[in-house]
């Protein structure tokens, strides 16, 4: 994890400003989100249950100056002004209405990982920004309130902001104030490996936003999938407090599946597998028959995670070297977001 500051992310920021330098993780949800009651809340259909990894995430600062002209956000070093930069910016606007500041933002945030590939980098850079910009502008101390916040950004994003297993409720109200994050176990208590396999660093062809839209409109597995998934996160939350590896692996792999089944048999089909993503999901079988204690989980991309108990973390490297074509990045369970 490199925390050396390029050019880019200092230049633009004049004395006087008031700055916040964070990292953020990117989280892997062991229960997956997929579906939207609300869309410009974000509010889930289902509740959902997330591991925060250590090392992969989004550096970023946020710099708020009376002078500044407008909020600008520059990723990975180029100025941006799509849909990324619109999220930002609804992040910026949500926390200055809060503190009642006028001042306009410039946004700096680079992503050790591939972005929009599948894992969860809306996750880590709203997650950033929602706590650097806090914390720029003296807010900052309560985690559940930002995770309101962070959610109105990127759903998945409310839920990077704590360590460890982390529950985003569902919430019943129709203003989101109780659909926010919380702890269910630090990363100490289960400080399992976790392996990010690359098989694709290309941007997805579908933003989850899309794909979760088309699946909710026109899958007739949607309804059963909403069902099952709020059934399957106190399995979840229990064989984390347990430390049930078997019963997690279960629960974990049927819920990714269930997910991935509702949105392929959506019109169009919402696909985010590859030749890859099926290679790995067979070798983690594999390595599971031989007694390796490792489960996979894949969001909306062709990348797959594999988490493994920390003592078979050295058997399952080697189980995924064997595939061919992929990187294979090593992490585990870690830290939510920090000051830098
Ligand atoms: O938060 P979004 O809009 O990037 O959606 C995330 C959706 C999944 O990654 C597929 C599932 C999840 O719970 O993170």
């Amino acid at each position: 994890m490199s925390a050396a500051i390029h050019d880019w992310e200092t230049e633009s920021i004049p004395g006087g400003a008031r700055v916040a330098r964070v990292f953020s993780p990117t989280n892997i949800a062991l229960a997956k989100y997929w579906g939207k009651r609300h869309t410009a809340l974000n509010l889930p259909t289902n509740s959902s249950l997330s591991a925060t990894l250590a090392d992969y995430g989004s550096f970023t600062t946020v710099a708020f100056h009376k002078d500044f002209p407008k909020d600008r956000l520059i990723l990975n070093g180029a100025e941006q002004s799509g849909g990324k930069a619109g999220k930002v910016f609804g992040v910026l606007c949500d926390l200055r209405e809060i503190v009642e500041c006028d001042d306009h933002a410039v946004v700096m945030s680079r992503n050790n990982f591939p972005t929009a590939a599948g894992l969860a980098s809306s996750a880590s850079g709203l997650s950033a920004v929602t706590f650097a910009a806090a914390h720029a502008l003296g807010l900052g101390r309560d985690l559940t309130k930002l995770s309101e916040v962070a959610r109105r950004g990127s759903g998945s994003a409310c839920r990077s902001l704590f360590g460890g297993f982390v529950e985003w409720a569902r919430g019943q109200r129709d203003d989101g104030e109780d659909s926010v994050a919380h702890q269910v176990a630090g990363a100490d208590h289960w400080p399992l490996a976790a392996f990010l396999v690359i098989a694709t660093q290309a941007e997805k062809h579908q933003p989850s936003t899309n794909g979760m839209e088309i699946t909710r409109r026109t899958s007739p597995y949607f309804d059963a999938w909403v069902e099952a998934a709020e059934a399957s996160v106190p399995v979840i939350r229990e064989a984390v407090l347990k430390r049930d590896f078997e019963g997690l692996a279960a629960e974990a792999e049927s819920n990714c599946l269930r997910f991935h089944a509702s949105a392929m048999a959506a019109t169009p089909p919402v696909l985010y597998w590859q030749g890859a993503t099926l290679d790995a999901v067979h070798r983690v079988w594999e390595l599971r028959r031989q007694g390796v204690q490792a489960f996979f989980t894949i969001d909306a991309g062709a990348n797959v995670v594999v988490f493994a108990d920390p003592a078979h973390a050295a058997k399952t490297l080697e189980g995924l070297k064997a595939l061919k074509g992929v990187e294979i990045l090593q992490t585990r369970v870690g830290e939510g977001a920090r000051l830098l």
